[in-house]
């Protein structure tokens, strides 16, 4: 059962930004960063998501991005992103998210700041050229630019790196009536800042996590249970009371 203020809060609401990170994915076969069976249990962060690491072992770094990318090709958005393209509809609402697997928009969602980047995009390191590329397995790793040959990397945000939109992300941010957090640990910034500053903007915050996270101190709603269960059930609700 959903709590009367929540659907109050939803039937009223225009403006709705969701935050997402690697939680919302997982249910659709995608790892997720920290904890127990994490990405970062099995890579290095350093090695394979900094500057430093790819100048020293580009093919490493390839390696472990061809990788995800197989993986990625596979999935296919769950419950979770499929409710919120169809929220599109009910809301003015945006993602903000921290993904680079692009689930969002496969869902139909049109509206998504990508912080950190997609992993089907590569960038020159030489020219600066970007373009899409959705080759699964690579065929030449590290794979080099069409244009002038220089070594392409990952257009996805790295530790150290300035995020993709931030001020895009504030200004959604500032504005939204209601915000969704759904599957981020809330650690890595500048993203988990965006939750607390829609809080001091008057939004209500709705965490949607398995595990407490910093952003369950001053939640106003809470769902400990995964995305897509979550999902369903504000859906349902949503769909229910303007029937
Ligand atoms: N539904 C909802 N949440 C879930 C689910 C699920 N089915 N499964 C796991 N989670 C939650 C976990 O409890 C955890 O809090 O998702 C969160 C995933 O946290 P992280 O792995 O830290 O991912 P994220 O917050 O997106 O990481 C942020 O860190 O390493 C960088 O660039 C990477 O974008 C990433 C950033």
């Amino acid at each position: 059962m959903m709590s009367d203020s929540l659907l109050n809060a939803l039937l009223h609401a225009k403006k709705v930004v969701t935050l997402t990170g690697a939680g919302i994915s997982a249910e659709s076969g995608i790892p997720t960063f920290r904890g127990a069976g994490g990405l970062w249990e099995g890579y290095p962060v350093e090695k394979v998501a900094t500057v430093e690491g790819f100048e020293k072992d580009p093919q490493l770094v390839w390696r472990f991005y061809n990788e995800r990318r197989v993986n990625i090709a596979k999935a296919a958005p769950n419950d979770a992103h499929i409710i919120l393209a169809k929220m599109e509809k009910i809301y003015d609402l945006w993602i903000i998210t921290q993904n680079i697997d692009g689930l969002h928009q496969k869902a139909g969602s049109r509206n998504v700041v990508e912080l950190h980047g997609n992993i089907w995009r590569v960038r020159c390191t030489n020219c600066g050229r970007v373009e899409y590329n959705y080759e699964v397995p690579l065929r030449e790793i590290p794979p080099r630019c069409k244009r002038c040959g220089g070594l392409l990397r990952p257009d996805v945000v790295w530790f150290g790196e300035p995020v993709y939109d931030i001020n895009k992300a504030y200004q959604l941010t500032e504005k939204c009536e209601i915000m969704f957090v759904i599957g981020t640990s809330a650690q890595v910034y500048p993203a988990a800042y965006l939750p607390r500053a829609a809080w001091s903007h008057g939004a209500k915050i709705v965490e949607i996590n398995p595990q407490e996270t910093p952003v369950s101190s001053y939640a106003d709603f809470i769902f400990r249970e995964s995305a897509t269960s979550a999902m369903r059930k504000i859906y349902q609700a949503i769909q229910e009371a303007s029937q």
